[in-house]
């Protein structure tokens, strides 16, 4: 009984640690690409392209949690929902400090231009802001001390998930394929928790009549 218990816990553990180890693979592999010299024409471009669409990724993998535990009955999902959400701010964050570093050089001047002739950072710097305070809360100490509250405030993620979409396709080029599928999982994402909503008010409005 007790092996049977510690075998469990161990591998409970393990496979902890392989979904922790998981989203630091994007970054191993651009640190390796980097340190090879083997970003292509433009490796300040590329660093900043590939940390902002693993921090969109990661955002969705998050949001996805919820109706994947659902459809599936995966009820263990649950459990790294906000390890995914800290793995968002962080790629968000070495995404800022990509900009920061390899395009405007840490300039002021240079960022206030770039803000000015590139609205969409401006979305995606509002994305950011949004994205720290729910970061902060994420703890159990927090979701407890702000009761109901913490609930409404970790709503937020559905405008950072609009506002990360359209700093993604408000720099469409040429094509848009990759915005349309990304734009097409985020439709999903979110009807799918109108539809349920609709459908708790419906049944709740059919028992009370
Ligand atoms: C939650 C926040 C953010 C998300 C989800 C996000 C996501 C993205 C995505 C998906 C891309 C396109 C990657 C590709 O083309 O493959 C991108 C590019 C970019 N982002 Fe963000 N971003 C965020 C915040 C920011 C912030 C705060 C800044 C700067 C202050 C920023 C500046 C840029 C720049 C300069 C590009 C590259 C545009 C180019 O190709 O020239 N982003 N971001």
């Amino acid at each position: 009984m007790v092996l049977t218990l510690t075998r469990d816990r161990l591998k409970s553990l393990a496979f902890w640690w392989l979904i922790f180890l998981l989203p630091l693979l994007p970054l191993a592999w651009l640190v390796d690409r980097a340190l090879a010299l083997d970003l292509g024409a433009d490796p300040a471009q590329a660093i900043v392209q590939f940390t902002g669409i693993w921090t969109l990724r990661l955002l969705f993998i998050t949001l996805a949690v919820t109706p994947l535990r659902r459809l599936f009955r995966w009820s263990w999902l649950q459990r790294y929902r906000r390890m995914m959400g800290l793995y968002t701010l962080f790629y968000a964050v070495l995404h800022l400090l990509a900009f920061a570093t390899f395009i405007v050089g840490w300039r002021t001047d240079l960022l206030l231009r770039e803000l000015s002739e590139r609205p969409y950072i401006v979305v995606g710097s509002l994305a950011l802001l949004l994205l720290i305070p729910l970061g902060v809360t994420s703890t159990r100490n927090w979701q407890r001390r702000l009761g109901p509250r913490w609930a409404k405030l970790h709503r937020l993620v559905y405008p950072i998930a609009l506002l990360a979409m359209l700093h993604f396709i408000w720099q469409i080029r040429s094509s848009f394929q990759e915005q349309l599928i990304y734009g097409l999982i985020l439709a999903w994402l979110l009807g799918y928790r109108l539809w349920k909503r609709l459908h708790k008010r419906k049944t709740a409005r059919r028992q009370v009549a």
